[in-house]
């Protein structure tokens, strides 16, 4: 089961953390991958620490925000590589996050959320999708956020705009490609073990129902399954992955 040998996957943001995690995955399962980061030494980091254990990657480096860019990069993946088979929406975070309630936040502070988690992953499916529904395949995977489906008093109102807005894209985009063997699904994550200050995430690991904070390995996971031929009966949803936390 989840065979992807044949197959081709782009993970952007995958120069570390969660889209790392998917990333190796992804290639363990046979997959040529595709290592997109805006920081070109992650993506060649990761690149190579797939290489070296024996999978097939490539570095792709390009800022998903950039609708020339992702374009320009997709039409090389083509050449190189093959059409894109498995396209993972994983970029998500921006470079200076700044936590504020929404009537403390500046308006020039919203338009990087939603570029990103929005526009991103709209800028990557445009470019991607239609080749998926040319050759009759394709999965396409959104890493969203409980953010952006339920309420939080944290100050992350712009971020959670950009990922409630792409849980909202992909539903359709779900059923525009349905027809065409092309799956679209969102992964809505709790908080994740990525590299945090311990004595932060212990206290909020006691708030999360199973008792630990989420890992890359749990997304990554999902992620083979959603990506599969097994799956072609899942679209359209957004699957909640976050310890049975009711608040993200
Ligand atoms: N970590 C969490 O607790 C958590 C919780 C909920 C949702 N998420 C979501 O999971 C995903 C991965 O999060 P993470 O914690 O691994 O993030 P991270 O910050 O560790 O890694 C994100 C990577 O994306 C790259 N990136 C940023 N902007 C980019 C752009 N414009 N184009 C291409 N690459 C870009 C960064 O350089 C970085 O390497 C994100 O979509 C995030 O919103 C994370």
């Amino acid at each position: 089961m989840f065979d992807l040998k044949g197959r081709t996957a782009i993970v952007t943001g995958a120069g570390r953390g969660v889209g790392a995690e998917i990333a190796r995955h992804l290639a363990r399962r046979g997959a040529i991958v595709a290592v997109n980061d805006v920081v070109d030494e992650r993506a060649e980091e990761i690149a190579a620490e797939i290489l070296a254990d024996g999978g097939t990657a490539i570095a792709a480096v390009f800022d998903v925000t950039d609708h020339g860019a992702v374009a320009t990069a997709a039409a090389a993946l083509e050449r190189e590589v093959g059409g894109v088979d498995i396209l993972i929406n994983n970029a998500g975070v921006p470079a200076q996050m700044r936590v504020a309630k929404f009537v403390d936040s500046l308006p020039e502070d919203w338009r990087k959320y939603i570029e990103l988690n929005l526009y991103g992953v709209m800028n990557c499916c445009r470019a991607i999708v239609p080749g998926m529904c040319k050759r009759g395949w394709g999965r396409v995977i959104t890493i969203s956020s409980g953010a952006g489906t339920v309420g939080l008093n944290f100050g992350v109102s712009p971020y959670a705009a950009g990922k409630g807005g792409a849980i909202s894209f992909m539903r359709h985009l779900a059923l525009e490609t349905a027809a065409s063997g092309v799956t679209a699904n969102t992964v809505a994550i709790g908080l994740i073990d990525n590299q945090a200050d311990p004595s932060v995430t212990a206290s909020l690991a006691k708030t999360i129902p199973v008792g630990r904070l989420g890992r890359p390995d749990d997304v990554a996971a999902l992620c083979l399954y959603l990506a599969s031929s097994e799956a072609a009966w899942m679209t359209g949803q957004t699957i909640g992955l976050n310890g049975g936390s009711p608040t993200s």
